[in-house]
């Protein structure tokens, strides 16, 4: 099993000022809230307390940094979608969000999480057209993967890559994984190492 060598929180941050400085590759974990984001992060790094996980959603609320073996920040972003979160509070985490991802300048690509046991949803599918729109790189990382037979996991990727040729010509990576049973960490570290080579 493959994980993080090292892994150190940086900062939180509601403020792009205070972002660290923009010097190693950087990626992104973002999805509905409590599809999995903070789980699969503290999976990568092998430490359960890294972020901060939660069954109640709407945990993570800020924009945060952590240094990955000295070589890439991963971030952990709010999920979007929780409806029980305040409007106002809505729209503000949306903004920096959305500014952060489009003018984070050493931003490689972003992980949108997916929950594998859910049917394509209007909100994710808008994000990606958003992301597309604004020239962001970004992978599909299917989480909580241990809750479906393989068949059933087959039969909803498929679902989810047919649905996506609708509107895309190509289909980005496409990642499984289980934070429960740590599943897809080779899969990602390879892609980072791989992308982190176009810093
Ligand atoms: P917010 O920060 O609130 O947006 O949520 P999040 O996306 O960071 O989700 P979080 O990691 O806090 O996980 C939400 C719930 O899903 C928790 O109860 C986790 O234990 C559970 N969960 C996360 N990943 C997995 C997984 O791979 N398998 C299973 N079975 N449960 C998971
Ligand atoms: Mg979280």
């Amino acid at each position: 099993m493959m994980f993080a060598k090292k892994a150190e929180f940086v900062v939180s941050n509601t403020d792009l000022k205070y972002l660290p400085e923009p010097n190693k590759p950087e990626y992104a974990f973002i999805g509905r809230s409590n599809v999995g984001k903070s789980s699969l992060i503290n999976c990568l790094c092998n430490n359960k307390r890294l972020a901060k996980t939660s069954s109640t959603p709407g945990k993570t609320q800020l924009i945060n940094h952590f240094m990955i073996d000295d070589e890439w920040y991963l971030v952990d972003l709010p999920g979007y979608g929780y409806t029980k979160t305040p409007l106002h509070v809505k729209r503000k985490w949306e903004n920096f969000t959305r500014n952060y991802l489009r003018s984070r300048e050493n931003l490689m690509c972003v992980f949108l999480l997916i929950d594998c046991r859910h049917k394509p949803q209007k909100i994710d599918l808008d994000f990606m057209t958003w992301l597309g729109e604004n020239q962001i790189p970004f992978v599909i990382t299917f989480t909580k993967i241990d809750k479906l037979s393989s068949s059933q996991l087959q039969k909803n990727v498929k679902a989810y890559s047919s649905k996506l040729y609708e509107s895309w010509e190509f289909l980005p990576r496409i990642f499984k994984t289980s934070a429960e049973n740590k599943v897809g960490n080779e899969e990602i570290f390879g892609f980072v190492k791989e992308t982190n080579k176009m810093f």
